[in-house]
C-alpha cells in the first residue's frame, strides 16, 4: 500500500512539474534534449560565482541555479573561487571586471547592457557575465540561459548587448476593481484587495518574464484612470508592488488623471496653470516618492474620449504636461503624455487630429516630458500606415505605443504573432531627414540626439494561468521586450527563440510553426481588413465586423466613417482631394500614395475612394480582389489548422489541444469576417463572388443581427 502510494506520488510531482499550462512562459528550464550539447553544456558549467551581493545578484542567483540546474539536470555550486567551469557573474562594481572585459565593450553596454564571454583565468576554463550595472549583469544571466534553451553553441562566446531604447515598458489598462480595459484573458493581476500584505508568487514571475526581455518600467492602471490610485492607501500598495519589482529593475508608473486635484485634493479647480494645482501636485509627487523612491512618473491620458485635460481651462497639452513635469522634476520622475487625442467638436478627418494639435506644440515640452503615439493615427489597427507625429514633432522626445492585447486583432482567440507589425513600422522612412529616418531612430532618439527615449506597449496579461489567454499571445509579450531591447532583431529571430524556449528546439516543428507565426498578421489583415480597410468591427465592443454599423454618438467612431463604400467605389480619400492627410507626411512619403496608381496597395483604401473596377496590379478589378483576399485570409487560417494538426505528439498535449481549439475558432470567425464583410460591400458594388470561391451560407441580415451584449474587455472606468 505504502509503495503504491509513493508511486502515485511521484507520478504526480512529474505531472505537476511538469503541467504545460502555459504558466512558465518562455522561461522553461527542462532538461536540454539534444545529448552532445548536454555534454558541452556540462563540461562547460559547474559552478557560479557572484562578485559581490545584492538584491539584484540574488534574484539573478536564484535564476541561474533554477535555470542551469534545470536545464543541464546536475547540481550547480555557489562558490567564491574560481575553478574550472565557472559562470562568473561581474559589475563595474568588482575591481576585476577591468582585467576581464575591455573598456570598449564596457562603455558599449552603458548602463543596463552586458558582456558574456569566453575565459581563461590562471588556466581556468570560464564564462564571465559581466554588466556595469548589477540590473546589466542580471540581463545578463537571462540572456545566458537563452543561449542554451535555444541550443546554442557556447564553446567561444563574446556577445556583447545594449538595449536602443532606454524606457522599455508595458502599460496595463487595468482598473481597480480588476475588469481590464480590452483585456480578454481574465481579471487583472493586481489584486489591490489583498495588497499591499499579501505578496502573490505571480507579481515575482511577472518580473522575472519582464526582466528576461529587458522590461524596466510599467504603468499599473488604466490611462482612462481612477485619481483614487493616487491616494495614500493605495500608494502603499503599489510601494509593495515596487518593493517586488525592485530587484528586476523595473520602475512603476501611474496613470494620473488630470483632475485629481479636485476628485481627492479638495480643489475647485485642475487648470494647470493654477498655482494651488501646481503645488497640490508637487506635494502629490513628493508624497509618493516617500513610498517608492525610484518612482518612474506619470502616464497620461488627457482631453481625449472625455477624460480630463488641460484643455478644459482652455490650456494647451504642453502647459498641462509640463506642470505636473515640474512637480517631478526634483525627484528625476518622467511625463508620458500621450497623443491620442481626438475631438468632436471638430469636422476634421480623425486621422489628422493628433498631428494639428500637437505639431504647434514641438518644442514647448520640459526635458522629462515623453509624448506617447500610437503608431498609427486611427487606433492599433491591423494594418496602419505610420503615425505622422513620428518624424513630425523633431523638437520633442516621440515615444512609441504598441498595443499588445489584441483589441482589433482577435481579441485572444486569434493565433497572430505581432513582431512584423511592429517591425513594419519600426523598419518605415519618415523621410523627415532625408532618407533613412526610420521610425526606430526617432524613437530611440538618436535621428535628434534626445536624451530619453522609450516604447511602450499596451499589455496582454491577466490572471489566466498562462497569462495571455492564447498560448501565443506569449509571443507578443516576448516580441515586444525584445524589439524594445534591439529592434534591429528580425521577427523570424524572434519568433524562432521563442518557440524554442516555449515549446522545443525540435527542427521541423520549430520551422512549421514559425512559418505560420510569420504569416498570422498578413492572414488576419486578408480577412479582416484587407487593401487598407480599417476600423470595420463591432461598435464599442470591437468584436467581429460591423461595417454597415453607423449608429455611434459620434461620427468617427462608425465603420461607415471609415470605408465609405458606395455604388462609386470604396475606401477614405486623403489626398489633396479629400482630407488631405497625406500632407502632414514628408513629401517623399506622400509620394508613395499620392497617386491611385502607384499606391502601394496594402494601403489603398487608407488614401483613396477607389472604383470597383479598378484594376489591380493582379490585372483583378478592385471588388474581385476584395473578394480574394477575404477568401485567402480564412484559405490561410485552414493551412495554419492543418499545419498544427501535423505537430501533434511533438509537443505536450495540453497545449497541443489548446492551440488547436482556438484556431477552430479562429476559422469560424475568419468565416464570419469575410462573408460579412463580403456581403456588405456587395450591396454597393453589386458585383457577383468571383466564380470558384465558396458562397456565404449566412445572409447579410443574419450576421447583422448578431449582438454580443456580453463581449469581454470594458470593464468600467474605476
Ligand atoms: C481605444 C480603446 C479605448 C482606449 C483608447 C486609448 O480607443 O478602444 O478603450 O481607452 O484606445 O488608447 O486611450
Amino acid at each position: 500500500m505504502k509503495k503504491y502510494f509513493l508511486l502515485l506520488y511521484c507520478c504526480l510531482t512529474v505531472y505537476i512539474l511538469h503541467a504545460e499550462d502555459g504558466y512558465r512562459l518562455w522561461l522553461r528550464y527542462d532538461k536540454v534534449d539534444n545529448s552532445k550539447l548536454l555534454q558541452q553544456y556540462r563540461n562547460a558549467i559547474s559552478y557560479i560565482q557572484f562578485a559581490h551581493a545584492s538584491p539584484t545578484l540574488a534574484a539573478a542567483k536564484e535564476e541561474m541555479i533554477d535555470g542551469l540546474q534545470g536545464l543541464l539536470d546536475k547540481k550547480i555550486l555557489v562558490q567564491n573561487s574560481t575553478e574550472n567551469g565557472t559562470v562568473l557573474v561581474v559589475t563595474a562594481a568588482d575591481s576585476i571586471i577591468y582585467s576581464l572585459i575591455s573598456r570598449d565593450d564596457l562603455d558599449k553596454i552603458a548602463i543596463d547592457g552586458f558582456v558574456i564571454e569566453t575565459k581563461k583565468i590562471n588556466q581556468k576554463n570560464i564564462i564571465v557575465i559581466a554588466g556595469n550595472t548589477d540590473i546589466g549583469a542580471l540581463y545578463g544571466c537571462f540572456h545566458f540561459l537563452r543561449l542554451l534553451q535555444t541550443q546554442q553553441n557556447i564553446q567561444q562566446l563574446s556577445v556583447v548587448s545594449a538595449p536602443t531604447v532606454q524606457l522599455r515598458m508595458l502599460d496595463h489598462w487595468d482598473n481597480l476593481t480588476r475588469t481590464v480595459e480590452r483585456g480578454y484573458t481574465g481579471m487583472s493581476i493586481w489584486n489591490w484587495q489583498k495588497l499591499p500584505d499579501y505578496i502573490d508568487k505571480r507579481y515575482t514571475d511577472y518580473a522575472r518574464a519582464n526582466a528576461s526581455i529587458g522590461i524596466n518600467a510599467v504603468a499599473l492602471n488604466n490611462v482612462n484612470a481612477n485619481a483614487t490610485i493616487l491616494t495614500k492607501d493605495y500608494l502603499i500598495k503599489v510601494a509593495a508592488l515596487a518593493n517586488v519589482f525592485r530587484p528586476y529593475g523595473i520602475k512603476i508608473f501611474l496613470s494620473a488623471r488630470f483632475s485629481a486635484p479636485i476628485e481627492i485634493g479638495g480643489l475647485k479647480t485642475a487648470d494647470p496653470l493654477d498655482a494651488q494645482v501646481q503645488q497640490w501636485w508637487k506635494k502629490k509627487a513628493d508624497e509618493i516618492y516617500q513610498y517608492i523612491p525610484d518612482f518612474g512618473g506619470f502616464l497620461v491620458k488627457a482631453n481625449s474620449e472625455g477624460q480630463p485635460g488641460p484643455q478644459n481651462y482652455n490650456r494647451t497639452h504642453a502647459d498641462g504636461a509640463n506642470m505636473l513635469a515640474d512637480a517631478l522634476a526634483l525627484h528625476n520622475g518622467i511625463v508620458i503624455w500621450r497623443a491620442f487625442v481626438y475631438s468632436n467638436e471638430t469636422n476634421e478627418d480623425r486621422f489628422k487630429q493628433a498631428y494639428n494639435e500637437f505639431k504647434p506644440l514641438d518644442g514647448k515640452f520640459r526635458n522629462n516630458v515623453l509624448v506617447q503615439v500610437k503608431n498609427g493615427p486611427i487606433d492599433f489597427q491591423p494594418r496602419e500606415p505610420f503615425h505622422p507625429l513620428f518624424g513630425g514633432m523633431p523638437q520633442t522626445q516621440v515615444m512609441m505605443e504598441f498595443q499588445l492585447t489584441q483589441e482589433y486583432l482577435g481579441f485572444a482567440t486569434h493565433l497572430v504573432y505581432l513582431a512584423p507589425l511592429f517591425k513594419e513600422c519600426l523598419d518605415a522612412d519618415t523621410y523627415t531627414k532625408g532618407k533613412g529616418s526610420y521610425i526606430s531612430k526617432v524613437v530611440d532618439g538618436s535621428l535628434e540626439n534626445h536624451p530619453v527615449s522609450g516604447m511602450a506597449a499596451v499589455a496582454n496579461i491577466g490572471n489566466d494561468i498562462n497569462w495571455t489567454g492564447h498560448p501565443f499571445a506569449q509571443a507578443n509579450w516576448y516580441a515586444f521586450g525584445r524589439l524594445a531591447w534591439n529592434h534591429n532583431l528580425t521577427s523570424a529571430q524572434i519568433a524562432d527563440e521563442w518557440i524554442r524556449k516555449t515549446f522545443t528546439n525540435t527542427q521541423p516543428f520549430v520551422n512549421k510553426v514559425k512559418e505560420m507565426m510569420l504569416v498570422s498578421r498578413e492572414t488576419i489583415v486578408d480577412y479582416m481588413t484587407p487593401l487598407g480597410l480599417h476600423h470595420i468591427m463591432g461598435y464599442s465592443h470591437h468584436y467581429g465586423p460591423a461595417p454597415w454599423y453607423n449608429s455611434a454618438a459620434r461620427a468617427d467612431w462608425n465603420p461607415t466613417y471609415f470605408h465609405k463604400a458606395d455604388s462609386a467605389g470604396i475606401g477614405f480619400d486623403r489626398t489633396a482631394t479629400g482630407s488631405n492627410a497625406l500632407s502632414q507626411y514628408a513629401p517623399e512619403m506622400r509620394k508613395q500614395f499620392d497617386d491611385i496608381n502607384t499606391c502601394n496597395e496594402n494601403y489603398l483604401l487608407w488614401f483613396h475612394h477607389v472604383p470597383w473596377n479598378f484594376k489591380m496590379k493582379s490585372g483583378r478589378s478592385l471588388w474581385n480582389e476584395l473578394c480574394y483576399k477575404y477568401y485567402a485570409g480564412v484559405d490561410s487560417v485552414r493551412w495554419m489548422q492543418s499545419t498544427w494538426d501535423n505537430m501533434k505528439g511533438i509537443i505536450d498535449d495540453e497545449r497541443f489541444k489548446e492551440v488547436k481549439m482556438l484556431l477552430t475558432i479562429q476559422e469560424k470567425e475568419a468565416v464570419w469576417w469575410r462573408n460579412a464583410c463580403i456581403l456588405y460591400f456587395q450591396t454597393f458594388s453589386k458585383m457577383p463572388v468571383p466564380k470558384g470561391l465558396e458562397q456565404p451560407d449566412n445572409s447579410l441580415e443574419y450576421y447583422e443581427s448578431l449582438q454580443f451584449p456580453y463581449a469581454p474587455g470594458i470593464g468600467g472606468n474605476q
